[in-house]
Order: C-alpha cells, then structure tokens, then sequence
C-alpha cells in the first residue's frame, strides 16, 4: 500500500522523537508527513517521557513523500521561532509547530496574522525559552574543584525550565574556552575539556560541589552593584527567581541587603538620588515614561527625550549588538532619534567599514535629554554631569535588560559611565572586554565626537585606534553569533 492510500484510510500516525529538542529531525519528520498531506489530527508526536503505548493502534513507519511532492513552504520567521519553540518543556509544541506549518502550505502569509492564537503560542514558547537561556547565561555559578590529577575543573548546577542545555553549549564554550568546566542539571550534563563538549547524564545537585573561595568574588560584586533605592522585591524576584538563589552565593547577601536598602535609599535620597519606580518591561513604557522623566535639571530644559532605536529580536534581525552614546545633540533632539548628525554619520562611516550592520543594532544613549546652554540662536552641548549620568542609568539599563545584548559598545566616558557605575579610562579600558553581570561583554571606545574636534595626525590615529575597537567588535560579534 502506498502512503498515500494509508492516508486515505486515516491511517494514525506515531512519530517518535528520540530527543525532545531535535529540530532538525522533527522539521524531517514533519517535511514527509506534509509531502504525503497527512492532516495535524493523524499525527501523535512522542518525546522522551511521552507515552508511545497510547497509540498502540498508529503507524510507526513513515510515510514516504511521492516523487512529485511538492517543496514544502516554510518561511524564515517560522523556522526562526520553532527553533526555539521546540525547545519548550510543553509536550503539545511539536504538534502545535506542525499545525502551523500544515497552515502555511495554504496561507504564506499566515506568519505575519498577530492576532492568530496558534502564532501567539508559538510566539510564547520562543519567548519563555529565550528567557529561560538568559537565566541559563546569567545564573550559571561555576565552583572550582580539584580532579583526581590535581587539575582545575569548575563545575556548575543549574535547573532549567526547558530544554535548553544543548542549544546553550555554544554560549558557554564561548566564554568560558579556556577553562574545563561541567555544567551538570536534572536533564543531562554538558562537559568541556578545552577541546570538545561531551554529553552526560542527569545530574543531582549533591553532584555538584558545594562552595569556593571564587564566590567571595561574584558576592562583593554583587554587594557593590546592589541599588537599594531600586529594590522592588516582585521585580527582583521576577528577574531572579528564588529557585536560582541556592547556586548563587550572591544570593545569600540579599536578606541582608534588604534589610540594609532603607538606611542606604534615605542616604541616597539625600544625596540625590531618587527612586524611579517599577523598572518598565518594554521599550515602549521606557520611550513613555523618559519623555516624563525631571529627575535631573536636564529635563527641564527645553528640550525631547531620545529613545533608543533598533531590533531587539535576535530571530528578527538583531545582531546582538548595543551601541551607547552619551546623549542626544542638537539635531537629535529635533529628529527624535539617536546618532543622526554629524557624529552619528562619523559613526556610520565607521562601521560601514568595519563591516558592523548599524541596522541590526540596538542605538541608545547613557542620558536621554539634550543638556546645552542657549548662545543666541544656537544650542551649544554640554557635557552631562556625573550625577546626571548616574541618575540615567536607570533608562538605559532598563533598556539593556530588555533588549539583552550579547556585547554593549559604550562611546566615550559617559556611557562607560553609565554601563560600569564607575568612571574608567578610555585608553585603558578600550580594546579588552569587561564582562558584565548577566553574561554579556562590555567593550569601550572613543566616542565618534572626539573625532570630530580632532585635526591632522591626532585625528587619523584616533580614527586609526577607533577602527581598530570596531574591527575587535565586530570580530568579537561574529564568535558570539556562532
Ligand atoms: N552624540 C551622542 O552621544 N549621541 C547621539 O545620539 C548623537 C551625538
């Protein structure tokens, strides 16, 4: 009998998936199973832990496409979402992603439909995996041990909530190359021996060691980036849930640091620096709520907030990368949008030729005002204070937490400033990445109006030095992208 003819006779299919974050073989799976027009309700998809005896009545063998199928139809925003998607703990995703790709056949344009539930869900999974794998970044604490031959390895505990240690082992390989490390989890180990990455079995925690002299390290950091006057504990808890808390010894600060955030919020508060609230969870409550702000006196003159601008989707044309400034100037302020005069095209020439896409940046500003003083009809800039800065990380971080950048290109002191909390040296900060808390790397260069006031030799070295930062950037940006 022809696949054909078992379709027809509502032949029920059973499709195992040996793995459950196999993409690669459901897309196989579900490619033959759309040539031979097999509908979503004849299928059961079966991963690890699901029950194959159910459908002790379905056809194991797949069915093979006739020559003439035609090609299936799948659009890049749909692979790019179930590629995470799959990923998902849900056991109906499988189904749901072939339901969906079922539909595209009739409707190519199905993926664009928001309002359709079935791409909201999908939509959904891609989200909470990414979450999930930003946790997975930010969290993971290594702890050193001693191996038998007295070599250093670190080993890690971590509980994802979805099925993402695989799809991470690049991340990790990345950042953490020169070391040998295991990061060990209820699903399955990962273990990198400076050469290659093996596969293990579930781990339980007592698999993993308890604590080491690095973590005095991750708590005094810790202490020292803690902002009582920021603390929200609903916020802070939705950030880092208590379950990752036992593995990070940071973590054991915080009673204590709550309990000692009122004296230090009023001492802030008489230094100046205030509370801003909620930290807003989109880029649209962030434009919003700038354009409101009068934190500091730049605010009040007259003068527009300028929001940041760029993709913030890695599936939607982000390349990962964050470009800081340090505030909007004259014709900024007028248009609205970040690094569009004179400095914002010295900058674009710049990266054309370092090859760095400015389109799939995300472009932003440490402080989000114009600050200048009046000379007749013209606006001359004024470099932002300090304490101005400071009051303005808060934007921009906000800005950094949603749009999760795998490197942060900070221009000049001010938006080092706002990235660090502490003010650095261009000259000695440049050229090194500065890893921050939640995984990413901050690189620091000239800011593109340096430049601009520069003449002769001075200018081409500086312009030399700066394309070299951009030529590392953009180097640095391509390993991370894998
Ligand atoms: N300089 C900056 O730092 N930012 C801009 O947006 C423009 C000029």
């Amino acid at each position: 009998m022809t696949a054909l003819q078992h379709v027809k006779l509502g032949t029920y299919y059973v499709v195992n998936l040996p793995e459950p974050d196999d993409f690669d073989l459901w897309r196989e799976r579900a490619r033959a199973l759309v040539q031979c027009d097999v509908p979503p309700d004849r299928i059961a998809w079966v991963a690890p832990g699901g029950n194959a005896d159910l459908f002790s009545h379905g056809e194991r063998r797949m069915p093979v496409p006739p020559a003439d199928a035609s090609e299936v139809r799948a659009n890049k925003r749909f692979v790019s979402l179930s590629k995470n998607g799959i990923l998902h703990s849900d056991p109906e995703r499988f189904a749901l992603l072939y339901r969906l790709l079922w539909r595209l056949q009739a409707n190519g344009r199905l993926m664009e439909d928001k309002a359709d539930p079935e791409i909201r869900r999908l939509e959904e999974l891609d989200k909470n995996v990414r979450r999930d794998s930003h946790k997975m970044h930010a969290f993971v604490r290594f702890r050193l041990v001693e191996d038998e031959e007295g070599a250093e390895h670190y080993v890690a505990w971590f509980e994802p909530e979805h099925h993402i240690l695989r799809a991470n082992a690049g991340f990790f390989v990345r950042r953490f190359a020169n070391m040998r490390w295991s990061i060990l989890t209820p699903a399955g180990s990962l273990h990198w021996d400076g050469e290659r990455v093996t596969e293990g079995p579930p781990a339980q925690r007592g698999d993993a060691p308890g604590g080491d002299p690095m973590e005095d390290l991750w708590r005094s950091y810790y202490a020292s980036i803690f902002n009582p006057a920021r603390l929200k504990i609903g916020a802070m808890l939705k950030e880092m849930p208590r379950k990752y808390w036992k593995n990070m010894p940071e973590a054991a600060l915080i009673p204590e640091l709550i309990a000692g955030a009122q004296k230090r919020e009023s001492t802030m508060v008489d230094a100046g620096s205030l509370d801003m609230g909620e930290r807003p969870e989109t880029l649209e409550a962030i434009d919003k709520a700038i354009h409101a702000c009068r934190q500091c006196p730049i605010g009040n003159l007259d003068n527009h907030a300028v929001m940041g601008e760029g993709p913030q989707d890695y599936g939607k044309g982000f390349s990962g990368l964050m470009i800081v400034g340090e505030q909007p100037g004259d014709q900024e302020d007028q248009a609205g949008r970040p690094f569009v005069g004179p400095a914002g095209q010295l900058l674009d020439r710049h990266l054309e030729r370092a090859g760095i896409e400015r389109r799939a940046a995300y472009v932003t500003n440490a402080v989000k005002h114009f600050k200048f003083v009046q000379r007749g009809k013209r606006r001359l800039h004024q470099s932002p204070a300090a304490k101005e800065i400071d009051t303005c990380r808060w934007w921009v971080e906000s800005e950094r937490q949603i749009v999760q950048p795998s490197l942060v290109l900070a221009m000049g002191a001010s938006a080092a400033r706002a990235m660090l909390g502490k003010t650095v040296s261009i000259s000695k900060a440049r050229g090194t990445p500065i890893p921050l808390a939640d995984g990413s790397e901050l690189w620091v260069t000239a800011h593109p109006s340096y430049l601009l006031r520069l003449d002769g030799a001075a200018q081409e070295e500086q312009a030399r030095l700066f394309d070299a930062d951009l030529a590392a950037v953009k180097e640095r940006l391509t390993e991370l992208a894998g």
